[in-house]
C-alpha cells in the first residue's frame, strides 16, 4: 500500500512506450492538433461522452484547450489523475491520435482509480488503445501505487468492451443510470482489476503482448 504525500504525485510527470504508442502528459502546445482530432470525430465520440453545455465545435476548439490543459495539470499535481496524451511514432513524427486518462484516484486503503479513454476513427482496430491501457495499468500497479483500476462502459459500446474483455478485466458490476452521457443517464457494467491479477504474469502489458502474438 502506498501512503500518499501530498505535494508529489507518485508516478508523475511520465512517458510510456511500446513499439508506436507513446503516452505523455498533455503539451500547451498540443491545441491545434488535439482540436483538430477531436472536431473531425465529433460522430465517432460523442456517444460515450458526457453531457457538457455548448456545442462540439466550442468545447473542442483549440482555446477551450487551454481549460482541459489546465484542469487535467491541476488533477495531475494534487495525485487525482493521471492525463495521457496518446501518441502514434509513424514515418519519423509523433501525431496525437488519443486520449487515456487514469482518474479520480483515491489512495489510503482504496489505492484505485478509473479509466477512461478514446482516440481518432482513423486508426482504430490497430490495438492502440489496448497497449495504452496496458502500459497505463503497469504503470499506476508499479510506480503510481495503485492497487485497483476500474473501466466503466457503456453496454452498448461493444468496442470498448472489447478492449477490456480482450485484456481480461473482470466484469463485476452493473450500474444502473450511473452517468450523464450524450443527453440521458446511462447504464454502465464495470470492470476492474488488481495488482494480483497480472503479477505472476509479468505484467498487463506482457500479458497483451502474449494474446496479439497468439501464445496467452
Ligand atoms: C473503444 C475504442 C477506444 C477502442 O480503441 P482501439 O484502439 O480501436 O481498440 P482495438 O484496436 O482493440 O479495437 C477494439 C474493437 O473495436 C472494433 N473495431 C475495430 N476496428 C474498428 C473500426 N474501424 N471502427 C469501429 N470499430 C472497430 C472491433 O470490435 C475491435 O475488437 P476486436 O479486436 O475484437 O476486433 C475506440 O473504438 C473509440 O475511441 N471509440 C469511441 C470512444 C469510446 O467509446 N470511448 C470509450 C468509452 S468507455
Amino acid at each position: 500500500m502506498s501512503l500518499f504525500n501530498p505535494g508529489r504525485a507518485p508516478g508523475w510527470p511520465v512517458v510510456l512506450v511500446d513499439g508506436p504508442v507513446l503516452l505523455r502528459p498533455y503539451r500547451r502546445s498540443d491545441a491545434a492538433a488535439w482540436s483538430e482530432v477531436r472536431r473531425a470525430n465529433q460522430a465517432w465520440l460523442s456517444p460515450w461522452e458526457s453531457s457538457l453545455p455548448g456545442s462540439w465545435d466550442e468545447l473542442n476548439s483549440p482555446a477551450a484547450f487551454r481549460w482541459v490543459y489546465r484542469d487535467q495539470r491541476r488533477s495531475a499535481r494534487t495525485g487525482e489523475g493521471m492525463p495521457f496524451a496518446v501518441c502514434l511514432r509513424e514515418g519519423g513524427r509523433e501525431r496525437l491520435v488519443g486520449h487515456l486518462n487514469l482518474g479520480s484516484i483515491v489512495r489510503r486503503a482504496f489505492c484505485s482509480g478509473y479509466v477512461g479513454y478514446w482516440v481518432d476513427s482513423r486508426v482504430a482496430g490497430r490495438g492502440v488503445i489496448p497497449t495504452a491501457l496496458a502500459l497505463a495499468v503497469d504503470h499506476a500497479f508499479g510506480p503510481g501505487g495503485l492497487h485497483r483500476v476500474e473501466v466503466n462502459i457503456r453496454p452498448e459500446n461493444r468496442p470498448s468492451r472489447r478492449v477490456v474483455e480482450k485484456l481480461g478485466f473482470r466484469e463485476e458490476a452493473y450500474h444502473v443510470r450511473y452517468m450523464h452521457i450524450d443527453g440521458a443517464w446511462r447504464d454502465h457494467i464495470g470492470y476492474a482489476m488488481t495488482s494480483e491479477e497480472v503479477a505472476a504474469e509479468g505484467g498487463l502489458l506482457a500479458r497483451w503482448h502474449r494474446i496479439r502474438a497468439g501464445t496467452g
